[in-house]
């Protein structure tokens, strides 16, 4: 498997992350961008996590070495076309993962499979921008990825065994855990994940706690990681918004409505540890 060529599209922390694993475990990766800013501060942050792994004594410093070479920084999307798989992980927006997955189709050789790491937009609707639904699949990393064990692997209505079969080997391989679910909106994770962070959002907003005290409650008391709110700054609120609206727009429920401190958050550029402030505030 490990002369198989990764192809990620988007640098941002996603991306990034996607190809920190992969290099880690010997696959060459090309990761393309098209704002070399973006690709530059992809480095940076590989390197800075490999570096903490290093640090750990996970890697040695020519593991560190060699995975960083395996990496091919690229803002020319042609680079991907020899790829075997390429994993979509730009913005959440449908019709610029559309745009690419139709360019892809175009560009890359028959067999190569096409997977987004969307949190939340359908796969059947991706896949239709192709012609090979059947080479279509959800790839749904967690942030961070170098850390997150999951990947929620999502089948669309045309997508083959065979497509499925290969993920979830590849998944394995880099030592993750592949755990399989259907095209529904918010897929599983997001659709249980999203409701809890507004709901927290909430209690802040009607002032039934601070940010501390409500994410305190959910660490100490359900054994979470980390509080919810504390996780709205991780993902971004603008990550959020976008995701509880995909459910609120495809359920129809207004269960999922964004709360209305997550909407001004988002209007003053409070978006979380991206942006150096959210319900908390970090230091760049
Ligand atoms: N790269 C490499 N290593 C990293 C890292 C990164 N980006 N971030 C953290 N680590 C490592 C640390 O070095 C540390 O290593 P050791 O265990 O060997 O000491 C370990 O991860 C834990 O980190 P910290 O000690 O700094 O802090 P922590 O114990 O609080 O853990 C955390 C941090 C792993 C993020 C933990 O708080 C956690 O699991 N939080 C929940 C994260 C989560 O829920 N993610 C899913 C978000 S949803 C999503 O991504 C999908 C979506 O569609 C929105």
């Amino acid at each position: 498997m490990n002369n198989l060529k990764i192809g990620i599209i988007g640098g941002g922390t996603m991306g990034n992350g996607i190809a920190h694993v992969f290099s880690i475990y010997n696959f060459n990766v090309i990761l393309v961008d098209i704002n070399a800013t973006i690709l530059d501060n992809a480095k940076s942050n590989i390197e800075k996590n490999m570096n903490r792994q290093l640090k750990k004594g996970y890697i040695d410093i020519e593991k560190l070495k060699s995975s960083l070479d395996r990496i091919l920084f690229s803002t020319d999307i042609n680079d991907v076309k020899d790829c075997d798989l390429v994993i979509e992980a730009v913005k959440e927006d449908i019709d610029i993962k559309n745009k690419i997955f139709k360019q892809l189709d175009k560009l890359c050789k028959n067999s190569t499979i096409l997977a987004s790491n969307t949190s939340s937009i359908s796969i059947d609707k991706l896949s239709k921008a192709t012609n090979r639904r059947d080479k279509v699949i959800g790839m749904h990393f967690m942030n961070p990825v170098p850390v997150m064990k999951l990947v929620e692997i999502i089948v669309g209505d045309k997508t083959s065994l065979d497509c499925l079969n290969f993920i979830i080997g590849l998944t394995e391989t880099i030592q993750k855990v592949p755990v399989k679910c259907n095209d529904s909106p918010g897929f599983v994770s997001n659709r249980i994940l999203m409701p809890m962070i507004n709901e927290a959002a909430l209690c802040f907003q009607e002032g039934v706690a601070t940010a501390e005290s409500i994410d305190k409650i959910m660490k100490l008391g359900m054994g979470h990681p980390m509080g919810p709110l504390k996780l709205a700054d991780l993902i971004g609120i603008d990550v959020c918004i976008y995701i509880l609206n995909i459910l609120y727009a495809d359920f129809n429920d207004i269960k999922y409505k964004p709360a209305k401190i997550l909407l001004e958050m988002n209007k003053n550029n409070k978006l979380g540890e991206k942006t150096g402030e959210g319900f908390y505030n970090y230091e760049f």
